[in-house]
């Protein structure tokens, strides 16, 4: 393995990515956030848009823990899973002012599973973990050649290969030799350490884990907006879907006047809603004013819903 391990490295530090913030972090918590962030996201969409202005609105784990779940809710805008959200502030409110360093206590901690936990031990107390995300997990079902592999034999594997000496380098590594090297399509074998070693590359057939493909139902919502005195009636999420975030309600029939389509992809459902609006004389005492609904925490779709009503002209009397 130490040969393996001399060639990653070799590779890794003329090819990877150094430069990404969390990698030149010892703070325990900077590492918990992007580790949270890049569970599904982009590192692209996360280094450009999130993990900075989230870290310069709460710098701490106190700060976090001391701030509203609205308020974490609104720096998480757009980046989708909000449990995520939800959980990463009841896991500050529990740890404050600091994270605890042991895998066992960060797995019992909300939201926080084998991987993460892992990846905090391995990046922040360099402790001997291997870490899985999608594109280890790639790697190592092609070095194994596992069609359907379950998630204990997977860890299992990725310890077996685990530089001890060096978790954190070799963690790195190995997600940037899955990113850039063992690429979904055509992987780059001739480059890569494992190369002498890997099953899928001996038998020149990439095809692992085998690919389930799920078709995705399509839910269809009617959305009546309530705008009554210049304010728009909006409703906070209470459901485990979106839970905290602020959107417009669904309605069991059409009314009022119709304003067109919105569609949003989620991972399980793909989401249609048409658009009515009505005018009405009830306030009720979730009624915004645009300027007071820019303030709020609002899911990809109902700010959709509230671009396709700035573009029909109801929101210019507002
Ligand atoms: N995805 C999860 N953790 C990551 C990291 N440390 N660097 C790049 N992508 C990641």
């Amino acid at each position: 393995m130490k040969a393996i391990h001399q060639k990653l490295y070799s590779w890794y530090s003329r090819h990877g990515r150094h430069d990404l913030p969390w990698r030149n972090s010892n703070d325990p918590y900077h590492i918990y956030l992007s580790e949270v962030m890049l569970q599904q996201t982009q590192v692209q969409t996360v280094l450009e848009r999130y993990y900075f202005p989230f870290l310069e609105k709460f710098p701490t784990l106190q700060a976090l823990a001391e701030a509203s779940l609205d308020e974490v809710l609104k720096m998480w805008e757009g980046l989708g899973y909000y449990t995520r959200a939800g959980n990463l502030h009841k896991t500050a409110q529990l740890t404050a002012p600091s994270l605890p360093d042991s895998y066992e206590a960060l797995l019992a901690l909300p939201g926080i599973g084998k991987n993460t936990a892992s990846a905090i031990c391995a990046f922040a107390y360099r402790q001997k973990r291997a870490v899985m995300e999608a594109n280890v997990r790639r790697v190592l079902c092609r070095i194994y050649a596992l069609d359907e592999p379950k998630e204990t034999e997977l860890i299992e594997k990725a310890h077996a290969l685990l530089d001890e000496a060096h978790p954190f380098d070799y963690n790195q590594a190995m997600m940037d030799l899955g990113a850039m090297v063992c690429t979904p399509r055509d992987p780059a074998c001739d480059v890569c350490a494992f190369a002498p070693i890997c099953r899928a590359c001996a038998l020149e057939c990439y095809d692992f884990p085998v690919k389930k493909r799920r078709s995705v139902p399509l839910r269809k919502e009617i959305v009546v907006v309530q705008i009554c005195e210049e304010k728009i009636a909006l409703k906070q999420r209470s459901g485990r879907f979106l839970h905290g975030l602020w959107g417009f309600a669904a309605s069991q029939e059409a009314r009022g006047e119709y304003v067109g389509r919105v569609r949003h992809q989620y991972t399980h459902f793909k989401l249609e809603n048409e658009v009515y609006v009505a005018f009405g004389n009830e306030v009720s005492s979730q009624m915004f004013t645009l300027d007071e609904i820019r303030t709020l925490a609002l899911s990809t779709v109902d700010r959709k819903i509230l671009q396709l009503l700035e573009r029909a002209g109801f929101t210019s009397r507002l």
